[in-house]
């Protein structure tokens, strides 16, 4: 049966006088990557610190793993990645860890199993400052998971890296949630969202405007044509089956023909003009 992990509602939160976020409701279910979307500005930033206590909010209720973000009790359970995680440069990679073994409090034996993890082992004795973006990235996430926190909450982790790391970064996350591990996940790329998310919602000026699973929203705002490409033409028709078969008695030569959804970048841009 599924559980939330996390439950948020009626949440609010400004900056003197920037609103950052305004009577936000959602749930996190357990297993689940969650993709909380938005430009930047949007407030997912604001959300992740008051979700993980280290922000508190003006109104609404909070409950992580059934506690409120602040309690003791979920510290040694959450794993927080967010832009300033600073690595030592001038220690090794094993020594890196070992550091946060100790503020954790544990054995010093979950190093190597989570260097294994992040495909890091053969490397643990190298100066961080030598590792390459995409190993730093993999020991920045070793660090977030050394204490296997049951959920992760991952601020932006893909910006700002190069196609490849990137592609590293989701291959641990995909490989970590589909061992159990739920995912809170903030991006502002609607792709990225669209490979990896069981859910989404769309966060615009501090307000949740849609959220669900990616494919549903693509075919709940889809404009329900079908192309079809001919030797001759290449035109569109209503989606619907008896238009089809219609269509389809009189084609000699049929090149193409599919379904046209709007991807999750055009269901989001039309959600926010539709909204100005
Ligand atoms: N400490 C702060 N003081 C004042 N304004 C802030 C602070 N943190 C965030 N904001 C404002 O709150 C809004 C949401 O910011 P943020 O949560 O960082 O967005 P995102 O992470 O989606 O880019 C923005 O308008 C931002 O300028
Ligand atoms: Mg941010």
């Amino acid at each position: 049966m599924d559980k939330n992990v996390i439950e948020v509602k009626q949440l609010s939160k400004s900056f003197q006088k920037t609103v950052a976020l305004q009577g936000c409701d959602f749930s996190v279910r357990k297993g689940e990557i969650f993709g909380f979307l938005g430009p930047s500005g949007a407030g997912k930033t604001t959300t992740i610190k008051l979700l993980t206590g280290q922000l508190k909010s003006d109104g609404g209720d909070i409950q992580i793993l059934g506690e409120k973000p602040f309690s003791s009790k979920i510290k040694s359970r959450i794993g927080i990645m967010s832009d300033n995680s600073g690595l030592y440069e001038k220690m090794s990679v094993y020594d890196n860890l070992l550091l946060f073994a100790k503020i954790y409090d544990i054995d010093k034996r979950c190093i190597e199993k989570v260097l294994e993890e992040v495909d890091l082992l053969d490397a643990k004795k190298q100066l961080v400052s030598q590792l390459s973006k995409g190993m730093k990235q993999r020991l920045i996430f070793a660090r977030t998971i050394i204490h296997s926190p049951s959920l992760l909450f991952l601020d932006e982790p893909t910006a700002n890296l190069d196609p490849s790391t990137a592609n590293e970064v989701r291959e641990i996350i995909k490989k970590l949630n589909a061992k159990g591990t739920t995912v809170f996940l903030t991006t502002h790329n609607m792709e990225e969202a669209d490979e990896m998310c069981h859910r989404v919602a769309f966060l615009n000026h501090g307000h949740i405007i849609e959220s669900g699973h990616p494919e549903d929203l693509k075919l709940k705002y889809s404009k329900k044509q079908i192309r079809m490409k001919t030797s001759q033409e290449d035109y569109t028709i209503p989606l619907d089956p008896k238009l089809l078969k219609q269509e389809l008695e009189h084609i000699d030569e049929l090149l193409m023909i599919h379904s046209i959804e709007p991807t999750l970048k055009e269901v989001f841009l039309t959600l926010t003009k539709e909204e100005s």
